[in-house]
């Protein structure tokens, strides 16, 4: 962990804020699958407080599985999507969604969505907890959104600078580096 010290914003989304729309997005997916089995696939490490509280909030049949892709270094992207840890399981035929963090340049997500399109789910969608469409560079539509955010780097409930304040309950911004 650097010594680097950053300056946070005060609360952006609350942690109240934060339950109460991840379990709208949890009740929305169990009605559009109603009576199907789904495959929740968190994208590490910045998706496990989400993934941990909206597989909770699905009524359904629920597996999970994790991949894990690099793309950031600090707040800057290397446009580089590499696969550091693939799915433990196969996905063909199988209802898909992948939990995200935050969408941002889209780069990451158009890439694994063609990956995973490959292996021929029934169907693959994604939520994402926050979203930034400001900065897409390719265009990339996610099928559940909990928050559009500005352009400010953003921490907490998951999401990093220099891997620290992924622990935080709710999201704040960072002011300075
Ligand atoms: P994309 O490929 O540009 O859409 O990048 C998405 C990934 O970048 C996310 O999964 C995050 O890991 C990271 N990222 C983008 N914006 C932020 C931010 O504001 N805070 C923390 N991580 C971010
Ligand atoms: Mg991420």
């Amino acid at each position: 962990m650097s010594d680097t010290k950053y300056d946070l914003s005060e609360v952006l989304i609350s942690e109240e804020q934060l339950q109460k729309r991840v379990a709208e997005i949890g009740a929305e997916i169990s009605r559009d699958y109603r009576g199907e089995d789904i495959l929740l696939i968190g994208i590490l490490k910045g998706s496990v407080p989400f993934m941990a509280d909206l597989m909770r909030k699905i009524d359904l049949d629920v597996a999970i599985d994790f991949m894990s892709v690099s793309s950031y270094g600090g707040t800057k992207t290397s446009g580089v999507v590499r696969i550091l840890k693939d799915l433990d399981s196969d996905i063909k035929d199988k209802n898909v969604i992948i939990a995200e963090d935050i969408i941002d340049s889209g780069l990451t997500l158009s890439y694994l969505k063609d990956y995973l399109l490959k292996r021929e789910p029934r169907s693959l969608r994604i939520a994402t907890l926050l979203d930034k469409p400001a900065r897409r560079k390719v265009s990339l539509r996610p099928d559940y959104v909990g928050f559009e955010v500005e352009d400010k780097f953003i921490v907490g409930y998951g999401l990093d600078i220099d891997q620290k304040y992924r622990n935080l309950p709710y999201i704040s911004w960072v002011k300075t580096e």
